[in-house]
């Protein structure tokens, strides 16, 4: 069997370079250097499928469908595969016009698939983390949630005003290992806030996601606001449907 494994490492920026597919990914530091982040697979759809149906996932996240099925992961994976493929084009032709001059500031960030290296080469596929532009479930008005949504949304790549939010979540046997700390601090520090100049970060968490609140906050995040039953969820396996608190952290850079 051909060994999907990075043959060698090229660099380009912060990413290593997949000498076989071409594609970047980031390397987690100690101790999961076996862990990288790279763009989405397609072949991982039943992957996502398990996790996703996994009550130790599905509990805690509010966008995934449920059940979930294998149509759902294909038609995410292609959107998620689309966007990362798109910025780093964009990126690579960037860096053909000025080879010498800094790596450009993006909207996107080309990696966010998270695998484990296994020891035959092949990788296991652990879980996902993007950053987007923030929902603004927190804002209950539908006229308000429209203007700010627009409002933030048409704001340019680059600018420092754009509040942003994180969606993640990991394979529940790799749960609790810190990986998901690392994946964040990786992001935050080779991608997000220097090549897409974040500057203010907002992810909203169930209450009672005691391990998601402590992942941010082991990041620098803060409790910034708690919104009483503010999101109503269907019922999902064995959780009922209901009116659900969310809590909002949030990073900001500091002033320089
Ligand atoms: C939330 C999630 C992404 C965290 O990833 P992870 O790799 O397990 O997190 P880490 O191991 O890096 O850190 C977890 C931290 O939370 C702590 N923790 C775990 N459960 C906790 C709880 N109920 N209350 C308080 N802290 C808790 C751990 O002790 C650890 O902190 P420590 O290092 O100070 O001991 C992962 O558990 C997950 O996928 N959960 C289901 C989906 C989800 O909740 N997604 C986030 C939606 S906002």
């Amino acid at each position: 069997m051909l060994s999907d494994a990075p043959a060698q490492s090229l660099q380009f920026g912060p990413f290593l370079i997949n000498e076989r597919t071409g594609e970047p990914y980031l390397r987690l530091p100690a101790p999961h250097e076996n862990i990288i982040i790279t763009a989405p697979r397609l072949q991982d759809a039943p992957h996502i499928c398990e996790i996703m149906n996994d009550p130790r996932v599905y509990r805690w996240v509010s966008s995934p469908p449920f059940p979930y099925f294998m149509e759902h992961a294909t038609s995410w994976l292609s959107q998620t595969k689309a966007e990362a493929d798109a910025v780093w084009t964009e990126l690579k032709q960037a860096n053909v016009e000025y080879p010498n001059g800094p790596l450009k500031i993006v909207g996107k960030c080309p990696v966010r698939s998270i695998l484990e290296e296994n020891a035959d080469g092949s990788y296991t596929f652990l879980g996902d983390c993007g950053i987007d532009r923030h929902r603004y479930e927190d804002v209950i008005d539908a006229e308000e949630h429209a203007r700010v949504v627009q409002e933030n949304n048409a704001r340019p790549v680059g600018d420092l005003n754009i509040i942003w939010t994180i969606g993640d979540y990991l394979r529940p046997s790799h749960q609790g290992k810190g990986i998901m700390t690392a994946v964040i601090g990786t992001l935050m520090k080779a991608w997000w806030i220097p090549r897409m100049k974040i500057r203010c970060v907002r992810p909203s968490v169930f209450e009672g996601n005691g391990g998601s609140i402590r992942v941010f906050e082991k990041n620098g995040f803060v409790l910034w606001k708690t919104v009483r039953d503010c999101m109503h969820v269907m019922a999902k396996g064995e959780f009922p449907e209901e009116l659900r608190t969310l809590h909002l952290l949030e990073w900001q850079a500091r002033a320089s």
